[in-house]
Order: C-alpha cells, then sequence, then structure tokens
C-alpha cells in the first residue's frame, strides 16, 4: 500500500527528511477496524531510529532551522497548512480507514490540523518577551526560547488533531520535534510528515517514528537528547512517562482523559441542549478525551431528559467508517472488549436506550452499539471510570450544590458544561466545576483550536491549544543587563 498520492510507503519511518526503513527491518500489521483485516505493515521502529531521530532533530536545531527567524516559522506553518487543505479527501480516506471513525468526522479533523497550522503559523512571531523595571543601571529582559528537541507521543483517537496542536505548537516556537504516533492509527502522521517536507520545512525538524508504546515511545521518553514531552493518551501510561522523564528533569505535558460532565438544570433548554448531550458521548464512538461521559440532570426534569436521549440513541446507526453514518467502529477489538467489559459491569443498570449496529457492518468489525444508561449511581464504575466508548450514563441530582458534588466527584477534570437561564448560576458554576475547560450552555464550541486545553487530577497538567500552548513549548531566559 502507498499512501497515495503522496506515493511514500507506511513501513518507513521519517528521519533527517529522508524515509527510511527502521533499522530492525521489521514492521507491524495495521488493524482495519471496519472489518477486521490488515490494512498495510507500518514500520516497528525502536531505539535506533529514535536515536538517529532525535540526533536528526538535533542537527536541524544546529541548522537552517536554529536560525529560521519566527516570521520565517510562521511562513512555513502556513504553508504547510494550504497543503494539509489541498490533501484534505485523501487526508480524511486515510484517518477514516485506520481509525474507524466516519469520512465527515474524519474531514473535519482534516480542517482542524489545517487551523492549527493556520493559528500557529499567525502566532510565531508574536510571542513576546518583556521589559522588566528593576534596579538603578540595569535593564532587564525576557526571552521565550524553545526548548530544543521535543518528544511527541499521540494516541490514535484524533491523530489529525493532535498532532496539530502540540506539533504545531512546537514548531512555531522553533523546537524540532520527533513524533511518535499510535501503533493502532499512524497514517495520517505519515502523510503529515511527507506534506510537512513537502512544504519546505528543513530536514529533520519533524521526524516521524512509528512503532510500539514499550518499544519507539519509550526509548523517546528515556533519551536524554530529548528537552520536552507531549503526551497524550492513558493514564497509566502518562504516569510512567512523567516517571521517566524525571530521570532528566524534563518537562511534560500530559493529557489523559476524563469523565466530563454536563450539568442540566431546571431551567435549561432542552432543545437547544439535547444535541449536545448525545453528541458530546457519541462523536468518535465515544473514543475522545473530552467526551461527555455522564450527564446530570435536575430530579424535576430528569425524566424527561432521560427520554428525549433515549429517543435519539434509538435512530443511531453504526457501521464501517466509508458509510459515513452516525458512529464508525472502535479503533481495534482491543478498544472493543474493553468497552464491553465495561458495558458488562453495568449490568445491574436500566439501560434506557440503545442504538444500533447495521445490518452489513462486517463480522470482524469492532462495533459496539451505542449505549445509554439510566439513574446511575455517581460512585458507579460506569460513572467514575472512563470508558472510552459510546456509552453515557444519565445521573439525577436536586440542587446546585449536590449537582457540583458529583460533577466534582471523580479523579479527573478535563471538561464540563452547565445548561441553565439563570446567568449568575452560570457563571457560578464556572468557578465551581473542576476543569480546564467550562462551557456554559454549549458543549466543545466546535473544538476550539483557539482555545487553551488540557486537566487538572487524573486530567493531566500542561495547556495545549490555543496561544497559550506557546509558554508551554518554550523555556523563559531572564537576561539583566548592568550598564551603569
Ligand atoms: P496508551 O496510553 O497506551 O497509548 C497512547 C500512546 O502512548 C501511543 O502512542 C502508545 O504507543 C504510547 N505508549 C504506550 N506505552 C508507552 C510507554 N511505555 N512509553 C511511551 N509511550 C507509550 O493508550 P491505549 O492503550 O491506546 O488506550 C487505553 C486507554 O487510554 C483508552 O481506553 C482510553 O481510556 C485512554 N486513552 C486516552 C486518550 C486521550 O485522548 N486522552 C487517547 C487514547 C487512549
Ligand atoms: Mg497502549
Amino acid at each position: 500500500m502507498h499512501l497515495s498520492p503522496l506515493g511514500i510507503s507506511p513501513d518507513k519511518c521519517l528521519i533527517a527528511g529522508r524515509w527510511v526503513a527502521p533499522v530492525s527491518g521489521e514492521t507491524l500489521p495495521l488493524e482495519n477496524p471496519s472489518d477486521g483485516t490488515t490494512l498495510c505493515e507500518i514500520a516497528r521502529g525502536g531505539a535506533t531510529d529514535i536515536n538517529a531521530a532525535v540526533q536528526a532533530a538535533e542537527t536541524a536545531l544546529q541548522g537552517e532551522w536554529g536560525r529560521a527567524t519566527a516570521a520565517e516559522r510562521g511562513r512555513l506553518l502556513a504553508r504547510i497548512g494550504q497543503l494539509v487543505l489541498e490533501h484534505t479527501e485523501m487526508l480524511a480516506e486515510l484517518e477514516a480507514l485506520d481509525v474507524g471513525k466516519p469520512l465527515k468526522q474524519a474531514r473535519a479533523d482534516v480542517i482542524a490540523l489545517a487551523r492549527y497550522m493556520e493559528f500557529y503559523a499567525g502566532s510565531a512571531d508574536k510571542l513576546h518577551g518583556q521589559t522588566i523595571p528593576y534596579m538603578e543601571g540595569y535593564t532587564v529582559y525576557t526571552l521565550r526560547e524553545p526548548h530544543g528537541v521535543t518528544g511527541h507521543i499521540i494516541p490514535w483517537n484524533y491523530p489529525m488533531q493532535i498532532i496539530g496542536r502540540s506539533v504545531g505548537a512546537a514548531l512555531a516556537t522553533g523546537n524540532a520535534c520527533v513524533l511518535k504516533p499510535a501503533e493502532e492509527a499512524c497514517l495520517t502522521a505519515l502523510a503529515f510528515g511527507e506534506i510537512a517536507r513537502r512544504a519546505g520545512l528543513p530536514d529533520g525538524a519533524l521526524n516521524v517514528v512509528p512503532g510500539l508504546g514499550a518499544e519507539a515511545g519509550a526509548a523517546l521518553t528515556e533519551h536524554e537528547g530529548v528537552h520536552h514531552i507531549s503526551f497524550t493518551g492513558s493514564v497509566g501510561v502518562g504516569k510512567l512517562i512523567q516517571r521517566v522523564a524525571s530521570e532528566h528533569v524534563v518537562p511534560v505535558t500530559l493529557e489523559l482523559g476524563g469523565k466530563s460532565p454536563q450539568v442540566v438544570f431546571a431551567d435549561a433548554d432542552l432543545d437547544a441542549a439535547l444535541p449536545f448531550l448525545v453528541n458530546a458521548g457519541i462523536q468518535n464512538a465515544g473514543q475522545t478525551c473530552s467526551a461527555s461521559s455522564r450527564i446530570l440532570v435536575h430530579r424535576s426534569r430528569y425524566d424527561e431528559v432521560l427520554a428525549a436521549m433515549a429517543g435519539r440513541y434509538s435512530g443511531l446507526r453504526a457501521g464501517p467508517a466509508m458509510s459515513d453514518l452516525d458512529l464508525g467502529p472502535l479503533v481495534s477489538q482491543r478498544q472493543k472488549d474493553i468497552v464491553e467489559g465495561f458495558i458488562a459491569k453495568g449490568s445491574d443498570l436500566e439501560v434506557a436506550a440503545q442504538g444500533q449496529v447495521v445490518d452489513g457492518a462486517p463480522r470482524g468489525g469492532a462495533y459496539v452499539a451505542p449505549t445509554l444508561f439510566g439513574a446511575v449511581a455517581p460512585d458507579h464504575t460506569l460513572a467514575q471510570d472512563e470508558i472510552f466508548g459510546p456509552v453515557q450514563v444519565v445521573i439525577p441530582f436536586d440542587d446546585e450544590d449536590h449537582a457540583v458534588a458529583i460533577a466534582n466527584g471523580t479523579k479527573f477534570g478535563l471538561v464540563a458544561s452547565c445548561w441553565t437561564k439563570d446567568g449568575a448560576r452560570a457563571m457560578r458554576m464556572a468557578k465551581r466545576l473542576r476543569a480546564g475547560q467550562v462551557f456554559l450552555n454549549n458543549y466543545g464550541a466546535g473544538g476550539g483550536v483557539e482555545l487553551p486545553f488540557g486537566g487538572t487530577g487524573l486530567s493531566g497538567h500542561g495547556r495545549e491549544k490555543g496561544f497559550e500552548a506557546l509558554y508551554g513549548f518554550t523555556t523563559l531566559k531572564t537576561v539583566a543587563a548592568f550598564h551603569g
């Protein structure tokens, strides 16, 4: 399989601007989640390949890339964004095939990737230091400098969006990147590497090494030539990465998912809320870090909201990515097993409604029918743990304090929302909810390339997206000049 029309082979790594086979010569099969077949073989990068990629990045920093002005970096990112848009259909098809997501979602992800490039293109030359009033005879100022070589370990759920937000901000600030995509889905990461190369990004400024987490991922985390690590994925691996990075005292940005609530008060506009309540749970088949998996409803409207959500669930259909239905399959049989394990843990609960897997869906595909549970106790496993599948729970509450206690009553804190016509209550809730992002009378705000994003608690730390990310991908130097 070639990534046509780019003509690159997915069993290679991009290192120092060249497509090379991993030193071991080994490959891994890439699962097609829509039917369970193997899409193609991908490179099984290892420690030697990661080492070459880190060295290529360091060489780029010593060369043309390290000398590029902020304006030049911005212009390059703009060109990459333009080329991404020109390859919209190809990228969307690759992402749909690889991840199993419906084509329209994959297309939206391409647009988001291009938007990240445009946003960080425009911001590259607008990140300023400060001058600081100090003692007589001094001039003091700060410089925002790149960390150096940045490692990017990304998951399979939104490869393009996560590349956009982390690699985009890292390149804008002058870092050189080593990208380790997920073994479950890495085709668009490879395509993006080639697109960036064709746009004129200097060799080594972006290297892409696919492979297993325990091999290529671990080698990248352990490498002493890496100066910053950005990770999105599971809590367990996030903790491990933070521990390993501490060996070299390297800063990490961790985005580890959540159990994000939407709180529906008695005065909520249900017509406006309903699409958000359901879509935020089933988008990308629920495999979204900011998925809203808990719906908290004031007891006076609990039955009405549950019935309205159940009505929507009954019409949901899951099928092959290319049939572009409401949901595709999950990313893999393994993820399907995890999610079905969770659904089985809800056997004591009321299933309010289920969508359906369409008749023609291939037997080998990783399909899970979207499932809505009603009257779930806030401490139930299904209301506490990240499921990462199309499963939502609905929980009644009595008053604002009760809603806050339930909403904040998990170990996560990524996103939250509140639906109410009472402006004062909305503002109060925005302060009280424990989350990195709070939405008032909406959810997700259409993705929000411009909006800082990240978590608290087990959801992680550090912020990506928006201008804020530029601070995370730079280190601050204070210069104190004495001139008398
Ligand atoms: P994972 O955390 O194992 O994988 C994410 C990335 O980390 C992949 O690129 C993987 O190769 C890499 N990785 C794995 N082990 C590593 C190690 N020892 N050192 C360095 N890198 C390593 O997540 P997985 O297994 O794909 O999914 C399991 C669960 O994690 C999901 O069910 C979901 O709950 C959560 N998750 C959350 C995501 C989010 O967006 N916050 C994304 C993906 C998964
Ligand atoms: Mg894993």
